[in-house]
This record gives structure tokens, C-alpha cells and sequence, in this order.
């Protein structure tokens, strides 16, 4: 029905005859409005070395938008659905009808991860740490920032197969260090991301093979820290 639908919006189109039936712009709406890659904040060689160009477009246009697509082909079985954040979508995994619930935590997940991930990252920098409150108050909570980078990389490190390692603003108020496995996301389970790394093969596997321990550790050079502050100045306002 869509495709002949479409069809014939073409063929008047092409007629010239400059008809446009009111229901195709809402069956337009209902397939095309959705979920988009945002584009990387910076040029896709900003983080070398750390994070070679090759990477990044492969990690972007290709795995990015992989989750993109099939987040946007589960919703459209759903259209009930169209509207809701990514954010909304995760919050309430319960909600989701039952046929499309697992692409929706697979590929919800893996748009918001990636979304906030590209945004947590900035060209290298020496020395690159918090200045901010967060500063004192990592280094109240894990002795120094050292500690907290080592714990961290070891939780890093700790994922079985594919996952994300990530600094959250837990429920209690307190910050932590989580581990989710596959693209899962710590808004699912109440847990506030302020920092997630990307420990999915495809995010280091052409610069560091199998050394993910390298890429963890070579890592804090990118992070972009005033992002991090800011999330965790909004986090602290919902505690
Ligand atoms: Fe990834």
C-alpha cells in the first residue's frame, strides 16, 4: 500500500499536475520522521592519534547509522510510538509493546550511547582533566583522579564481549562507575550518564586490535570535560 502510494505521489508529480493528497504528507511523516545520526562535532580526524579517522567514519556512518535505521523500522510498526525521545523510549522499556521492545533497548540504546559518546569527546589535549566541582568531587569519591581513571579502565577492561563502561550519577544521589552489556543504557535502569566509553571491538579494533587496555588508557587524552561538567551540573540539580 505505501509503495503504491508512493508511486502514484511520483507519477502526479511527474505529470506536473502538482496534486498533493493531504494523507500522503502524514504517510510521508509516518515513514520518514524518526531518528537521525547527529553529525560529529568535529572533522572525523580531530581525535588522532588517539582515535584514528578510519575509525570514526566506519564508526559513525556505519554503525551509528545502523542503529538509527532499524531504531526507525521498529517504530514504524509502532506508530503510537512516533514522538517519543530516545530518551522517553529507554526510561520505559515496560511500555514498549513486546514485538519491537528488544530493537528498541538494541538500537535505542545504540543511538543514544553513540549520541552522547561523539559529544563526549574533543581533539587530544595533555594533562586533560575536570577543573571544575566534578574535580573535587571525583577526587572525594575515589582518593584522586588518578584512582578513578584506573578504575575506570579496569571496569573497561571487565566487560565481557560488547558493552560500555560509563561514569553515572547513580539514583542515591552518589556517583559511580557502571558497567552495560551490548548497547544497554544506564537511563534504563535510573542511572544518570555523565561519561561513557565505547568498549564494542568496532570502536578500537583498527588502531589497537585486541589491546582495548590501550585504547582505555589513551582515551582520557579526548575527553571532553566541560561537556562532562556541564551533565553533571544538570544531574546535580535533579538529586
Ligand atoms: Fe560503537
Amino acid at each position: 500500500m505505501v509503495h503504491r502510494r508512493q508511486v502514484l505521489v511520483g507519477s502526479l508529480a511527474l505529470l506536473g499536475l502538482g496534486i498533493r493528497p493531504a494523507w500522503a504528507d502524514t504517510q510521508r511523516l509516518e515513514l520518514t520522521a524518526g531518528f537521525t545520526v547527529p553529525p560529529l562535532p568535529y572533522p572525523y580526524d580531530a581525535l588522532e592519534p588517539v582515535i584514528d579517522e578510519r575509525t570514526m567514519r566506519f564508526h559513525h556512518d556505519k554503525h551509528h547509522a545502523a542503529y538509527v535505521n532499524a531504531l526507525n523500522a521498529a517504530i514504524a510498526k509502532h506508530p503510537e510510538l512516533i514522538g517519543q525521545s530516545v530518551e522517553q523510549l529507554l526510561q520505559n522499556l515496560d511500555g514498549i509493546p513486546a514485538d519491537i521492545r528488544t530493537a528498541v533497548r538494541n538500537h535505542g540504546g545504540g543511538h543514544y550511547n553513540h549520541s552522547l559518546f561523539w559529544e563526549s569527546m574533543r581533539a587530544p589535549r595533555p594533562n586533560n582533566q575536570p577543573t571544575s566541582t566534578l574535580a573535587t568531587v571525583l577526587q572525594q569519591k575515589f582518593g584522586d583522579f588518578a584512582n578513578f581513571q584506573e578504575a575506570f579502565e579496569r571496569a573497561g577492561l571487565d566487560v565481557f564481549g560488547s558493552g560500555w563502561v560509563w561514569l553515572v550519577g547513580q539514583p542515591d544521589g552518589q556517583l559511580g562507575i557502571m558497567t552495560t552489556a551490548n548497547q544497554d543504557s544506564p537511563i534504563s535502569v535510573g542511572a544518570t550518564p555523565l561519561l561513557g566509553n565505547d568498549v564494542w571491538e568496532h570502536a578500537y579494533y583498527l588502531k589497537y586490535q585486541n589491546r582495548r587496555g590501550d585504547y582505555l588508557k589513551a582515551w582520557w587524552q579526548v575527553v571532553n570535560w566541560p561537556v562532562v561538567e556541564q551533565r553533571y551540573a544538570a544531574w546535580v540539580q535533579t538529586v
